[in-house]
């Protein structure tokens, strides 16, 4: 998973529009949600989102990733963060929306794994609470052999991710190189392997289901992959 890369996700992921998609996810739960006033991010990462949804509402969340937070600390003055794995967790505490965003829950690679996941989330919700859920690609939209690359170039750091996304059985397998130079450093190579599953459609509607849930998909969602809305 992220191991050498933490530090640099924020800059790999710079090209991303994280204030829009808070702008959306705002938009949406207004909509489905209008009276609510706190958010549990999980899996999540080094807390963009915050930074934007931090002022419509109090924002707390968790991750795998320790370095992931103590970044994410560093974004929201006023939440809580937790190193926790979100298949297993209890925090004492409930909220009124449960996000779940950039197919975090991808990372999960059993379909009975998603389901203590979402169990664990309708667990921590509040009377008339919703879980948003942006999943990962599914068997469907997956191409395997797909060689990607990204490029981050600043005068003062310079970084080059190439990956190529496998496949092996239901799962996707990133294959990711980086390349990273300083002025003071030099070049620096690294690589990580990625593991992510591709979970259909269906099944994630029958993980929903197993764990209590009604649920919507929204197939557009904040960035093409979709969203799931899934109420107790
Ligand atoms: C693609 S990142 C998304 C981070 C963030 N939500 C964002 O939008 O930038 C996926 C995140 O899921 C976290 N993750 C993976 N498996 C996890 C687990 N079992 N429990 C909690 N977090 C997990 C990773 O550490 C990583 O931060």
């Amino acid at each position: 998973m992220y191991t050498d890369s933490s530090e640099f996700y924020d800059l790999i992921y710079s090209f991303k529009d994280y204030q829009k998609e808070s702008t959306n996810i705002v938009d949406i739960i207004k909509l489905r949600h209008p009276n609510c006033k706190s958010l549990l991010d999980i899996g999540c990462g080094t807390a963009e989102h915050h930074k934007y949804l931090k002022e419509a509402y109090t924002l707390d969340g968790i991750d795998l990733n320790p370095k992931f937070i103590e970044i994410a600390k560093t974004k929201n003055e006023h939440g809580n963060y937790w190193i926790a794995d979100m298949r297993n967790f209890a925090l004492n505490k409930n909220y009124d929306v449960i996000l779940c965003l950039f197919s975090s829950i991808g990372y999960l690679k059993r379909l009975d794994d998603i389901v203590s996941a979402l169990k664990c989330f309708a667990a921590h919700l509040n009377p008339n609470g919703m879980v948003i859920v942006e999943p990962w690609f599914t068997p469907v939209n997956y191409y395997p052999g797909r060689i990607g690359m990204l490029a981050y170039d600043k005068n003062e750091i310079k970084i080059c991710r190439m990956t190529q996304s496998n496949l092996e059985d239901d799962l996707s397998v990133l294959d990711i190189q980086y390349l990273v130079g300083t002025p003071q450093q030099g070049l620096k190579h690294f690589s990580e392997k990625h593991e992510l599953r591709l979970t259909s459609n269906a099944e994630m509607i029958t993980a929903f289901k197993l764990a209590g849930f009604n649920v919507e998909f929204d197939e557009n969602g904040l960035i093409g992959r979709g969203l799931y809305y899934a109420y107790l």
